[in-house]
């Protein structure tokens, strides 16, 4: 299967720092949840940058659709159809909860189908329905998510860069979120899924990646990682919850 989004051979860092990335490549085809998997610090954001533009890789190639597009800066990105919702909160406080979504749809030309899509948001996420007009700085941390979220699909994104999705989020705004998730993979979009809940993360994507070291240490299907027990005890905060029957001894 083709791959909508290809990160090659990624070398990359901040500033004179060593490098965080070293070689690292992942790959999303379309119409699949790829989950990275590893510990704080271990680049999972730093992979989301590079795909996104926000950081440009030292060296390494960038594809999307099989185009290379390393170097491009997050506009051109955007354009090119990945949208990167960052991890923490990033709502413009201070503008409206329309503004803030319609800010999602700014390279789009088309008035009808901007109306289209913003129909398609608020049905998606009845808060933002509701909180229209209201200064995005007023509304809960969860609920700043939902607009976010809603703010990225506007573009109705080929590949969709998720940064800790469901941070700070209610089990009920997780479960919309994740929801979303799934609808928008098999609506035929590429995501990419960084997750603290890296166990309900697998659960839900098809693709686990493990990071180490800068680079991709694992990969697998997300079932196979969930049931590795070594994984588990690293990564996932101990054991499956259902583990394969051990004999006692
Ligand atoms: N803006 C920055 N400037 C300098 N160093 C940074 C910057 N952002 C991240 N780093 C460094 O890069 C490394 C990887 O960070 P990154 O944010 O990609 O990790 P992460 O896997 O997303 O961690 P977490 O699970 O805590 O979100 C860390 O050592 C971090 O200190
Ligand atoms: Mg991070």
């Amino acid at each position: 299967m083709a791959s909508e989004i290809e990160l090659v051979d990624i070398q990359a860092g901040y500033g004179r720092a060593a490098p965080v990335l070293r070689g690292l490549t992942v790959s999303v085809p379309a119409g699949t949840i790829v989950c990275l998997v590893g510990p704080n610090g271990a680049g999972k954001s730093t992979v989301l940058k590079v795909a996104s533009g926000l950081l440009k890789p030292r060296s390494g190639r960038i594809l999307v659709g099989g185009v290379d597009v390393t170097g491009q800066g997050p506009q051109r990105m955007l354009a090119s159809g990945v949208a990167h919702v960052l991890q923490g909160h990033s709502v413009f406080r201070e503008m409206t909860v329309a503004e803030n979504v319609l800010l999602g749809g700014y390279t789009l030309k088309d008035k009808a189908l901007i109306a289209e899509r913003t129909a398609l948001v608020k049905d998606l996420f009845p808060v933002v329905a509701q909180r229209w007009e209201s200064l995005a700085g007023l509304l809960s941390g969860g609920q700043q998510k939902q607009v976010e979220f809603a703010r990225s699909l506007m573009v109705n994104p080929k590949v969709v860069l998720l940064d800790e999705p469901s941070m700070g989020l209610d089990p009920k705004a997780t479960g919309i979120v994740f929801e979303q998730v799934v609808r928008m993979r098999d609506a035929g979009t590429a995501v990419l899924l960084v997750e603290q809940n890296a166990r309900r993360a697998l659960e839900t994507a098809d693709l686990g990646c493990v990071l180490d070291l800068g680079r991709v240490h694992i990969s697998g299907p997300a079932a196979q990682l969930l049931a590795d027990p070594q994984l588990g005890e690293l990564y996932l905060g101990g054991r499956p919850a259902e583990p394969t029957a051990a004999p006692k001894r």
